[in-house]
């Protein structure tokens, strides 16, 4: 595997009395696009936020770029360049799409710039034309394009999606997912959580599956396509 960006080890996540996560173990290389399956309500959300620092795991531990953030407060997390495209998309609804993108443009930890204003413009063409738009006045497909926008110009070295297409139509989804390929091209590693195993399965490295806050799978595509029972039981398609 490349270089370990990333490495949560043995996670344990609690809502009151309910245990969530079970010991889950994740970890990403450097540059891996990661995809995080699993049907509703096992645990992805609840993983991604437990790295975060937006819920707190009881137990376990989470690593990146060599240091254990477990108790690194989330805005310092995003600082050392994890950035996080939420289910629901978080763009500021009062703000412009233009002020949603410059609140969040900064260089990376390490003073990279790949993304700019300008190149999030070009790839972005239809939030181009929205920029004097109120981030409330968008569709669902031009607010996820934002929310991704916003993430990219912090110039994180790990992008997270969680939900990357829900909600989108097919033909917006496809739009999403080439913005995917053109990031992966410029090293970022990331992890996506999204129903489409198809598209998921021409972008991503590897895959891992989440079944009751238990990993039941974490190796490539190619073997995860290869077991078509297991799939059955585990995401129902
Ligand atoms: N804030 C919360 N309080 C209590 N239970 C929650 C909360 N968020 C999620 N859960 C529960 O935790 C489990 C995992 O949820 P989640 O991580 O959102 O799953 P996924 O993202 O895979 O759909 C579910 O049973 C869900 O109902
Ligand atoms: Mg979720």
């Amino acid at each position: 595997m490349a270089e370990e960006l990333l490495a949560a080890t043995d996670i344990h996540t609690f809502y009151g009395r309910s245990h969530v996560l079970r010991g889950v173990s994740l970890s990403l290389g450097r540059g891996e696009t990661v995809s995080l399956l699993g049907r509703n309500g096992m645990g992805k959300t609840t993983l991604i936020n437990s790295i975060l620092g937006l819920v707190p795991h009881s137990s376990g531990a989470v690593v990146y770029e060599g240091h254990d953030i477990s108790a690194v407060p989330t805005h310092e997390i995003a600082r050392r360049g994890i950035a996080y495209v939420p289910e629901g998309r978080g763009i500021f609804p009062n703000l412009s799409v233009k002020e949603n993108l410059l609140v969040a443009a900064r260089p990376g930890p390490t003073g990279r710039l790949d993304w700019t204003f300008d190149r999030v413009m070009s790839t972005f063409p239809k939030l181009k034309l929205r920029l004097g738009n109120g981030g409330d006045q968008l569709s669902g497909g031009e607010q996820q394009m934002l929310s991704i926008a916003r993430a990219l110009l912090t110039n994180p070295d790990l992008l997270i999606l969680d939900e990357a297409t829900e909600g989108l139509a097919p033909l917006i989804a496809q739009e999403i997912w080439k913005v995917i390929d053109i990031i992966k091209e410029t090293k970022i590693s990331t992890l996506i959580v999204d129903k489409n195993l198809k598209a998921m399965g021409k972008i991503s490295d590897r895959a891992v599956i989440l079944v009751k806050g238990e990993i039941v799978f974490d190796g490539s595509m190619r073997e995860l396509f290869s077991r078509s029972q297991d799939l059955n039981n585990w995401l129902g398609v």
